[in-house]
Order: C-alpha cells, then sequence, then structure tokens
C-alpha cells in the first residue's frame, strides 16, 4: 500500500518504511509544544485541565504529589466534588434534554433513548433505594450487571452516595464472582433475572445465586428485570429494585468526596496468585478518562459515540461511562456482540445511530474480516470521523482493513495503548494531529512521560529505534492508587521492578521517529480476544480438577483472538488422556473464571519440560505451542529433553 493522503485534513498513514513525518508538520510540531509544555509545567498544565473538565464543590489546594518509589502519589489534593455530579448535573443548565445514553439492546433496533434529565432522575432514584436498604458512603458495592442502562445509573449512583463499585463482567463464573465479592467484603450485589447476549440468555441472577452460597458478607442482592423470567428468590435477601425505586423520589443529594477518595475497584488479572482489585480514585481518574475521551476521539457537540466494550472492563468505564458523560456527550450502550443476527450488525448500527467514533477491539475486526467487504460497503458510514482501537496490538492488515474498508480510508484510526491501572489513554494518534502508522500507538498523551528500560540492566534506553520493557517516568492524574486491600502486592508489582518508574508489564519499541509498538505482555499474562488471563489462573483451575497433577499453560499466535491459550497438563496416575477428559479440563477452567478463558488447546503429557533445578522452562512450551520447534533454541539444560519431540508431535496433532 502507498501512503495515502485522503481529503481530511491531517488524515495520514504512513507504511512502516515510510520515516518522515508527511502530516502538516505545524500540528505535530503543536502536539510536540504542547507536550513537552505539560511535562515542564506540570501543575499549571493540570490544574488548567482539571477546572476545564470537572465540576468541583470546593478547589483543590495542590496539584500534585507524591512518587512512584514511594508509592504515596495522590492529585487535586483536598479537592471536594462528587463524579455523578460531573457526569450529570454539570450538564442538566444546558442539555437536559439531550440524550445521554443511547441503549441498543441484543435484537436489531430495540433501543431506549435516556435524556440528562432521565438519568439525573434515575441515578437520584437508584441512589436513595440503595441508602433506604442500608447501602453507606464508603461500602463497595458488587454490580454484576449486563449491558443495559441500569449498569451505568447503577455505578453513577454508587458515585453518587459515595460507595466504591466494583463492577464484575457478566461472562465471569460464579467462582470468580464469589473471589471477588470475597475480596472486597461486599455487603451488596446487584444484578439482573437474567441477560441477553447473541441472542442466548444468561442466568445471571441463578450465577449470583451460586456465588452468594459462599459469600457469607452480603446483606442483600438487588435485582433488576430484564427479560422479566421468574428466578430463584431468597427472602429478605433479594430486592425488586424497581419497587424500591419506585419508592424514591427523584432528587438525592450527591456526596462530597475528596478527590482521592475511592471511586471504584476493577479486578484485572496480573502473572501471579489472584486477580487483583485496581483501584482508582475520583478526581485524577475522571479528569484524564474525559480529557482523553475528548482529546483522542475529537469529540464535537451532536456527535454520536460508540464504544461496543462492556463495562466490566475498563474500557467501559472510562469510555462508556466516565469520559463520555463528564464531557455531556450521547454515549452508545451495546448489548449484543459483533455478529448477532449477523455479521453486520457494527455497520447496521453505525447506519442507523449515524454513529460519529467507533471503539472497537482488534479481534472483532479481524473475525468481521473474514466475511469480506462487499456487505460492509451497503451500509451508509459517512457519518463516521474516528475509528478506535484497544486492548491488544492490532496487526497492521487488520488495521488497514478497518481504515479502508470500515472508515473508506477518510477517518482517523486512534489505536489506544493502555491498561486497567492506567484509567485512561497513556499512548495514541490524535485525530488530524498525528500521523498514523498501521500497528503503533504512535505518541504518549499530554502529560504522560513514556521510557523504555533494558530489562537486562535495569538502564534506560535512550534516544529512538530501541526496545525494552515499557515503564512510565512521571505519575500522571489516573494512574491506579493502590491494590485494594494490598498496597504491598501494588508497590511488587507496579513500583519495584524499575525504581523510579511504573512497569507496564508491556514490551515496546520506539522507531526512529519516537512512535511506540507494543509488542506484548513481557509477564505471564496471556491477552485473548483483548481479555487478560493470568496463567496462573488457568494453572490454578486445572490442577483443581482431580486428574491433573501439574499444569503449564502458555500463550500462542491466533489468528482471531491475537493469543490463544495452550494447557499442558501432566495426569495423575491412572488417569489416562481421552477427549471427554479435555472437555472437563476445558470446562473447569470456564467454571473457575468464565466461558471467555477457555482453552484453545488442552495437551496431557507424560511430563513438563523443566530444568534439572525443577523450573517449568516456558519459553520451550511456548515455542512448541507456536509451531516454531525448529527455533527452540537451548534445551540441554532440560532434566529430560526427550519430552520436547513428544510434545512437539502431540502439538501437531491438535492443531
Ligand atoms: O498488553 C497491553 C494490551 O492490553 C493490556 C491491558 O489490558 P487491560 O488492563 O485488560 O486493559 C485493556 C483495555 C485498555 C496492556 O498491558 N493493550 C491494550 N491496548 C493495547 C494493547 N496492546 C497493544 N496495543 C494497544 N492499543
Amino acid at each position: 500500500m502507498q501512503a495515502m493522503v485522503s481529503p481530511r485534513p491531517g488524515i495520514h498513514v504512513q507504511e512502516h518504511t515510510i520515516v518522515k513525518p508527511i502530516a502538516p508538520v505545524h500540528q505535530l510540531a503543536q502536539y510536540k509544544e504542547l507536550h513537552q509544555y505539560s511535562l515542564e509545567n506540570s501543575d499549571e498544565f493540570w490544574r488548567r485541565e482539571a477546572h476545564k473538565y470537572l465540576k468541583w464543590f470546593s478547589d483543590f489546594d495542590r496539584v500534585s504529589q507524591g512518587s512512584f518509589i514511594e508509592g504515596d502519589v495522590a492529585w487535586f489534593l483536598n479537592g471536594k466534588l462528587n463524579a455523578s455530579v460531573c457526569c450529570i448535573d454539570q450538564h442538566l443548565p444546558h442539555r437536559q434534554d439531550q440524550v445521554a445514553i443511547l441503549w441498543e439492546g441484543d435484537e436489531p433496533g430495540h433501543c431506549r433513548s435516556i435524556t440528562y434529565k432521565e438519568l439525573y432522575r434515575d441515578v437520584c432514584r437508584l441512589a436513595n433505594a440503595m441508602k433506604a436498604m442500608g447501602v453507606r458512603r464508603g461500602d463497595v458495592v458488587m454490580l454484576y450487571l449486563p449491558m443495559v442502562p441500569e449498569v451505568v445509573m447503577a455505578m453513577l449512583a454508587c458515585a453518587r452516595i459515595g460507595a466504591p463499585h466494583s463492577v464484575v463482567f457478566a461472562g465471569f463464573s460464579a467462582e470468580a464472582l464469589r473471589d471477588r465479592i470475597n475480596d472486597t467484603n461486599s455487603k451488596w450485589v446487584m444484578t439482573t433475572d437474567e441477560g441477553k447476549r447473541g441472542g442466548k440468555t444468561l442466568p445471571l441472577k441463578q450465577i449470583v445465586d451460586k456465588a452468594l452460597k459462599e459469600a457469607p458478607s452480603v446483606q442483600h442482592c438487588f435485582v433488576f428485570e430484564r427479560t422479566g423470567a421468574p428466578v430463584d428468590w431468597v427472602p429478605g435477601r433479594d430486592v425488586k429494585m424497581s419497587e424500591v425505586m419506585a419508592q424514591q423520589r427523584p432528587y438525592s443529594p450527591a456526596e462530597t468526596m475528596d478527590s482521592e477518595d475511592l471511586l471504584f475497584i476493577l479486578y484485572t488479572s496480573g502473572s501471579t496468585g489472584k486477580p487483583k482489585g485496581v483501584a482508582h480514585t475520583t478526581a485524577g481518574y475522571l479528569l484524564f478518562a474525559a480529557m482523553t475521551h475528548k482529546t483522542v476521539f475529537d469529540l464535537q457537540e451532536g456527535d454520536v459515540y460508540a464504544c461496543v466494550a462492556d463495562c466490566g472492563w475498563i474500557t467501559g468505564h472510562s469510555y462508556i461511562v466516565y469520559g463520555p458523560l463528564v464531557n455531556g456527550a450521547t454515549t452508545l450502550l451495546f448489548e449484543s456482540i459483533p455478529t448477532y443476527p449477523n455479521h453486520c450488525r457494527y455497520w447496521d448500527l453505525i447506519q442507523r445511530h449515524r454513529v460519529t467514533q467507533f471503539y472497537t477491539a482488534p479481534t472483532a475486526i479481524r473475525a468481521l474480516m473474514r466475511y469480506g467487504t462487499e456487505d460492509i460497503a451497503s451500509f451508509d458510514r459517512s457519518s463516521l470521523r474516528v475509528l478506535g482501537s484497544v486492548g491488544e496490538p492490532i496487526n497492521p492488515e487488520a488495521w488497514k482493513w478497518y481504515f479502508e474498508h470500515v472508515g473508506n480510508a477518510r477517518c482517523t484510526i486512534v489505536d489506544t495503548w493502555w491498561q486497567t491501572e492506567t484509567g485512561g489513554h497513556l499512548a495514541s494518534p490524535l485525530p488530524g494531529v498525528t500521523p498514523m502508522k498501521p500497528g503503533s500507538c504512535t505518541l504518549p498523551f499530554y502529560g504522560v512521560e513514556l521510557a523504555l528500560i533494558d530489562p537486562s540492566t535495569g538502564q534506560e534506553l535512550a534516544g529512538n529505534d530501541v526496545e525494552g520493557v515499557l515503564c512510565v517516568k512521571r505519575p500522571w492524574p489516573s494512574m491506579t492508587r493502590t491494590v485494594f486491600g494490598d498496597h504491598a502486592r501494588y508497590l511488587t508489582v507496579y513500583m519495584q521492578p524499575y525504581k523510579g518508574y511504573y512497569f507496564t508489564g508491556d514490551g515496546a519499541r520506539r522507531d526512529a521517529d519516537g512512535y511506540y509498538w507494543i509488542t506484548g505482555r513481557v509477564d505471564d499474562v496471556l491477552n485473548t480476544s483483548g481479555h487478560r488471563i493470568g496463567t496462573a489462573e488457568v494453572e490454578s483451575a486445572l490442577v483443581g480438577h482431580a486428574a491433573v497433577s501439574e499444569a503449564a499453560v502458555v500463550g500462542f499466535p491466533h489468528a482471531v483472538k491475537g493469543e490463544g491459550i495452550c494447557c499442558f497438563v501432566t495426569l495423575r496416575e491412572g488417569v489416562f488422556e481421552s477427549p471427554a477428559l479435555e472437555k472437563e479440563l476445558k470446562q473447569a477452567v470456564r467454571d473457575a473464571i468464565g466461558a471467555f478463558a477457555t482453552p484453545d488447546i488442552v495437551c496431557p503429557t507424560p511430563s513438563l519440560p523443566k530444568t534439572r533445578s525443577g523450573k517449568i522452562m516456558r519459553r520451550v512450551l511456548r515455542k512448541i505451542a507456536s509451531g516454531e520447534s525448529d527455533s527452540l533454541g537451548d534445551v540441554s539444560t532440560l532434566a529430560d529433553p526427550s519430552v520436547v519431540p513428544y510434545l512437539i508431535t502431540a502439538i501437531a496433532l491438535k492443531v
């Protein structure tokens, strides 16, 4: 493909080989100047932005304090505000009748429009209902909700009364939900009778019931209706939320919160042990979510912005709920999947709602690419201006398909690199400003200073054309402040690997133009279909099965998912491999985590490749699972090298 120049000013694509920026230089230069300014005059920069985006009850008296080394970062000290006021009340004077949430249900055209005024009333009613049932400021509320408007209302109602929420993706299993409830010791869980997704019915209340059998802290389960199906009911514990809400007045005073009060906890996987409760506080998180949302998506009045992620992940938190609503945008909430009722669902959605920004994950793009381009062309996508990508590296082929066939080569692709822990985009092109390169998340956002470190020396790599582990060099407002209930783990995981830096867990390359290219995780975290899954979690699910004595889980390149999950297991004495057992082991992982973590391959083996000191050589397993057995490297240090040819043959038979 040749370098392209589109009709819209500033939309430029570069091939890897084209190193000279071809965008209007003054725009890139302006970005660079402002970026530099944001670093050199950090306090002044962030003070101005904080006043611009957020509605303050009373002003902060210091912009920031603390360091990575101490793990005591705080922003906008002593400022007082409330997130639900920033998201709703501040817009009522001038946009109360504007649609805040545009909900598209599982069936195409099954929609609901909720204006800012209606959202205000429902959030107030729900906040009052929760208070009436005993929820108090500081209580953690677990939200196990599908993609219905109530999930947004619940998040905002929690914020309104000062109760941190912890949304658990409604695809997690009962066991995973139970573990998260027990980690927070929460008294409150909210769910729906059932969920609808891709024409299927999800038995959410039933899953919650199962989880609550082993979650003794829970006093009430608040239940909304999605399908109206009859569900089991525990009198005294279960509460029909529509009934309690109907009794409440549509006004609820917002709690006065400190900038650094906890807004929410969101569990995410790490390389070891159980998932971490990533904790985000109020002001810094909200500001960064709103500012990146506005800048990266070039938000304009009248836009219909659609992020088709789920509110159970950070993308939904920052870029369906908090960022768009602080900005007074119309945000689309999508209950379905890209292939229901057929592969044109996204294009139909864009056409019917005249979507201006569309934000999805590379895995969805790759899945849709398989259906060709003819059908897309028959849908009107002229409303689109910005196309977003998130969750995993986007391969240049998928990037080009998105750019040319979805965006008609006239939209900016914003490849946004960030994490649950970062709260918002740390690197992304800016529409009309940053010349794009397919597969690169380009340059850091304002106020963000990235660094590459040589993992063997621990030294920062200077200059361009370098590759290392990706770190952040200075605190930014929406960085996670702690791991809920385990600050020591926070320090160990993020702050201690490289002193003075925040460690992302990703590897990256900085090219000759200073552009960043994420190469993937450098720890034992898999990224499958944009979902982050710790190999340790999958292994623990496998060894929890009576047939398994040992397990080692690795990723391998997968055409649609990005990374597939391959499990090597040794079986207990007297247990023999069979297709039925493999199915059972896959089910064990689904039960422990959720269907999205289902292994692609389960490979029983007489033993695992280990060093003489007993350490599993994952490097070798990764190569075998990836079909790269011709480049295994040195295997002479293995205790039993004969297992290697066995595994190579076993995997070849599986794929
Ligand atoms: O490896 C990076 C990958 O997803 C990880 C973060 O996952 P999670 O916390 O679940 O958040 C996903 C949504 C932000 C990162 O460490 N990742 C995310 N975005 C990109 C990416 N890798 C490459 N390019 C991206 N744009």
